[in-house]
């Protein structure tokens, strides 16, 4: 285990947040992580997870020991004629991980193509894109209790998973480190083409392949989301809201162009619709600035965590003025 102190995160968050974390271990196997704990619980020290860093707001100062799991291995647990279930260290890039997949022909992330972050951190919020969540695939997920040292398995119904949600996020929060996660994916391709625009796309070109779906998301993606690298940002900034039925009907009369996906009795809305109608697309709030193409991505431009948390919070004011909407805001905070 290789301890370091007074740590630059500023590389490790896709924000670029200026932040030092106080200690920072890079543990590349849980060995390192035992090692850590147990460091940690001799020093007072709180341990806090950190993954690849593209949905956490930092803190400047980030008390405690930084613990970023590095582990990359993906391991053949089972397999039928029509399925094989893989257990995938939660250090490898998620990306990495669906493009390795389909060349193995194993099918089921091709909409979840592109998005970044690690393996470890996909159940956390259960990612989700065009119309796939990664609940769909998982099995399982294994991992560790920072305060206890104990080893836990959990299924996936005891994982709790709901829209950008989990027992991770929610009544285990900040308890754990995920060391892998098993996923279950299929040998026969079943590509899902139903959410726009892949399924216009599919109109104009034909029935995509898996790898050739898989394609037209990174395309989509990268035409629609800005590349942190270029433009800091955590993706969406905000969980698309859900109103009731009723409520929807009324607010239909006053906006009768708002897209929306019915969900049973309620309804979701886009929150990048409904910020972009308040028209505040590339507007500044001092370093941090709406994106002027997507209205759900807020911008960092050398702002620091505390200074997007106010952006962010004057963005949640005035759709809850305007509509009477509480966002709720994806992205953690990490102090
Ligand atoms: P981090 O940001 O490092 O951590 C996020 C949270 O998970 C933190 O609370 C952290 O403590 C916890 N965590 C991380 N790793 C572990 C672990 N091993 N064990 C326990 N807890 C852990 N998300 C979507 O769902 N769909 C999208 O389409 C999407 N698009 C995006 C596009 C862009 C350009 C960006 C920047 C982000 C996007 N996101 C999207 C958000 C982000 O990619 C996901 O939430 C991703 O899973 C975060 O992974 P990470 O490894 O970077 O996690
Ligand atoms: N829209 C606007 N103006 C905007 C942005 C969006 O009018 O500035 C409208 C679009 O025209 C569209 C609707 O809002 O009718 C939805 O937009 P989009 O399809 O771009 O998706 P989104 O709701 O903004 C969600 C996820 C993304 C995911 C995409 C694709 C959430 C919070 N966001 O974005 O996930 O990649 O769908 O499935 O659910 C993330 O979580 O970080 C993320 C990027």
């Amino acid at each position: 285990m290789k301890l370091e102190t007074q740590y630059s995160l500023k590389l490790l968050n896709t924000l670029a947040i200026q932040s030092t974390a106080e200690y920072f271990v890079n543990a590349e196997n849980t060995a390192d992580v035992e090692e850590s704990l147990v460091y940690a619980k001799q020093h007072n020290l709180e341990v806090k997870v950190l993954g690849g860093g593209s949905n956490v707001v930092m803190a400047d100062q980030i008390s405690g020991l930084v613990l970023k799991y590095s582990a990359k291995q993906c391991v053949v647990l089972s397999e039928t004629e029509s399925t094989i279930q893989l257990r995938v260290d939660a250090g490898l890039n998620w990306h990495e991980f669906v493009l390795y997949a389909l060349e193995k022909r194993w099918y089921g992330l091709e909409n979840l193509s592109y998005i970044p972050g690690s393996v470890g951190a996909s159940p956390v919020q259960n990612i989700g894109a065009y119309g796939v969540e990664v609940k769909d695939f998982i099995v399982g997920v294994n991992g560790i209790y920072l305060n206890s040292g104990v080893y836990f398995s959990l299924s996936a119904l005891q994982c709790e998973f709901t829209y950008r949600e989990s027992c991770f996020k929610q009544k285990l929060n900040g308890q754990t480190l995920i060391t892998s996660v098993d996923f279950e994916l299929s040998k026969i391709p079943n590509v899902k083409i139903g959410y726009a625009p892949l399924n216009s796309m599919t109109e104009e070109q034909g029935m995509p392949t898996p790898k050739e779906l898989s394609e037209w998301v990174i395309e989509v993606r990268k035409s629609k989301l800005p590349d942190p690298v270029e433009l800091p940002n955590a993706g969406s900034f905000f969980k698309n809201p859900v109103i009731s039925s009723a409520y929807f009907e009324e607010f239909k009369t006053e906006y009768p162009n708002v897209p929306n996906y019915p969900q049973g009795d309620v309804v979701k809305l886009p929150a990048g619709w409904l910020i972009d109608q308040l028209g505040l697309k590339g507007k500044a709030f001092g370093p941090v600035s709406v994106h002027k193409n997507q209205a759900l991505v807020l911008i960092n431009n050398g702002g620091t965590g505390a200074d997007i948390e106010f952006a962010a919070a004057q963005i949640k004011r005035l759709v809850k003025l305007h509509y009477g909407i509480e966002l709720e805001q994806e992205p953690r905070v990490f102090s």
